[in-house]
């Protein structure tokens, strides 16, 4: 199949919490090169790396300074190529993010642009105005910075993340040469970060509401980003596809705040894969998750865009602890750890039997909650600083992964000095721990991937506390919501489940694989 993104399992890999192979409490590319195995044996078909490039990592490497280097912290372009033949010899494609719509302000690009003053046209690649206007920062806060000259900048993110200005061809020009690096040093696919951003309304008018949203807006969705999508799609396709990685990919972070916003992107010669979060955004429940997923299903039919399936990534409180406590949860004895895994595993198997592709976010597979007892003083997401500490942000699941051992940094590395510090009940977690356990979240993703259903997805006839659909004749997945137990179709065997079945009957919070009578 070239299009081998359709179906695919990819494993998101957020660099600085992944492997620390050279012993400074960081991540890193000599870490994760030894962890290639594990990937291996979890059977993904692909790894995104989250950025890695030189950045001041004011926003964990989302401050991008130089597009097409690694930074010293995770290695070199050297070690990079390394993990990319390694990951070749197991069938694993890589995939890297590419950050268009702002920089960082160490960016030698808006330096220039600092030095140059007003009206210069380096100050014309980034967005400067002698006033702001009233759009807030995603992250909190005021969009505009003043720069000692008296002029502003624009930056929907953080002060030291600039805006591009995307109306300016030398911009465009700047990013077809690093997606060229990119694919050229043999990478099968790019994640594009905001890719709903970029292009903003030339005459950056006031807004009735500023708060921050993801709907259509003079910053967010404009309809410039179709051309120029169908543009990095022709690039794309420009690469030959008969040999190892294949046809080349992109999958876009479109945030919206429903789904229809995303829409427009589901047009042929679009970008390939657009994200589909609604899962997140949509509550433990059966009716609402049926709409959600009917919803994303017919968002992406007949078009040759695919809507890949996420449960969690690094933006978003961990499963376990949304599911078994909420999303708006501030310290981890709010979260019912027992109630949340046992979702998040229910959760894993509905991921995984949805048709189409699905992004695994490392340390998913483990059932890891997310750490929301980080001291203050530890905390290194902007969102917290920016917010006052009125939102926690997301360090909490950024902590670095536990791999073996009964303490901090379970095996991560050889320093105990993690960037972020590791909580001290991770023991039962560690990958040490559940690999030969069968009953472990482990051995539940990995199985569930090894099985994943193939064939046209039906649903079954709904049970108002259940989810239950078919893919091709011979196979069913059942989510049970309610209280009361439900009963489960015929079936000849039970392939998978995320908790004890007996009976016939399957349990709340409890998903099944069946393989059914013929
Ligand atoms: C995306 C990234 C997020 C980052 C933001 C700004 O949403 O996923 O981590 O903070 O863009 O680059």
């Amino acid at each position: 199949m070239t299009q081998w993104w359709r179906d695919a399992v990819v494993y998101q890999i957020y660099p600085r919490s992944f492997a620390d192979g050279n012993g400074d409490g960081t991540g890193d590319f000599a870490g994760a090169l030894a962890r290639l195995p594990y990937l291996a044996e979890l059977g993904v078909d692909a790894v995104w790396f989250s950025p890695f490039y030189p950045s001041p990592l004011a926003d964990g490497g989302y401050d991008v300074a130089d597009y097409c280097d690694v930074d010293p912290r995770f290695g070199t372009l050297a070690d990079f190529d390394a993990f990319v033949a390694a990951a070749a010899e197991l069938g694993i494609r890589v995939i890297v993010d590419i950050v268009p719509n702002h920089c960082s302000s160490a960016h030698p690009a808006f330096q220039a642009a600092l030095a140059a003053g007003p009206g210069s046209p380096e100050r014309d690649l980034f967005i400067f105005r002698d006033a702001p206007n009233n759009w807030q920062s995603v992250f909190g806060g005021p969009a505009w910075t003043q720069t000692p000259d008296g002029q502003w900048y624009l930056h929907l993110f953080d002060s030291s993340q600039p805006d591009w200005n995307w109306s300016n061809p030398a911009v465009p020009a700047l990013f077809e040469k690093v997606l060229r690096f990119w694919l050229d040093r043999g990478v099968a696919g790019l994640r594009v970060d905001v890719a709903h951003g970029l292009f903003k309304d030339p005459d950056l008018p006031d807004v009735p509401d500023p708060s921050p949203s993801d709907r259509p807006s003079p910053w967010f969705h404009r309809p410039e980003l179709i051309e120029h999508y169908a543009g990095w799609r022709a690039i794309l396709d420009s690469y030959p596809e008969d040999v190892f990685p294949g046809r080349r990919t992109a999958v876009g972070e479109f945030w919206g705040d429903e789904i229809t916003h995303l829409e427009p992107y589901f047009i042929p010669g679009g970008m390939p894969q657009a994200f589909n979060f609604f899962l997140f955004r949509t509550a433990w429940n059966a009716p609402a998750l049926h709409h959600t997923i009917t919803a994303s299903i017919a968002l992406a039919d007949g078009s040759d865009v695919v809507a890949p399936w996420v449960i969690s990534n690094h933006d978003v409180m961990r499963p376990v602890s949304r599911y078994g406590g909420s999303p708006e949860a501030r310290s981890d004895a709010e979260v019912d750890l027992a109630l949340g895994t046992r979702r998040a595993r229910a959760a894993a198997l509905l991921l995984l039997a949805l048709p189409g592709s699905a992004y695994v976010y490392q340390g998913e597979e483990l059932a890891l909650p997310e750490y929301l007892d980080i001291q203050d003083a530890d905390r290194d997401d902007p969102v917290f600083r920016r917010t006052g500490g009125a939102r926690l942000g997301r360090d909490g699941c950024r902590v670095p992964m536990p791999w073996s051992g009964t303490r901090a940094p379970y095996g991560f590395g050889d320093n105990p000095d993690t960037w972020l510090p590791q909580p001290p009940n991770w023991a039962p977690l560690t990958v040490e721990a559940q690999l030969d356990d069968p009953d472990s979240t482990l051995s539940l993703y990995r199985k569930a991937i090894a099985h994943r259903p193939k064939g046209e997805f039906h649903w079954l006839e709904p049970e108002p506390t259940a989810l239950a659909f078919t893919r091709g004749a011979g196979f069913a997945c059942v989510v049970n919501f309610g209280g009361d137990p439900v009963a489960l179709p015929d079936h000849e065997e039970i392939i998978l489940a995320s908790g004890p079945v007996t009976g016939g009957t399957l349990p709340q919070d409890t998903a099944v694989w069946l393989r059914l009578n013929p």
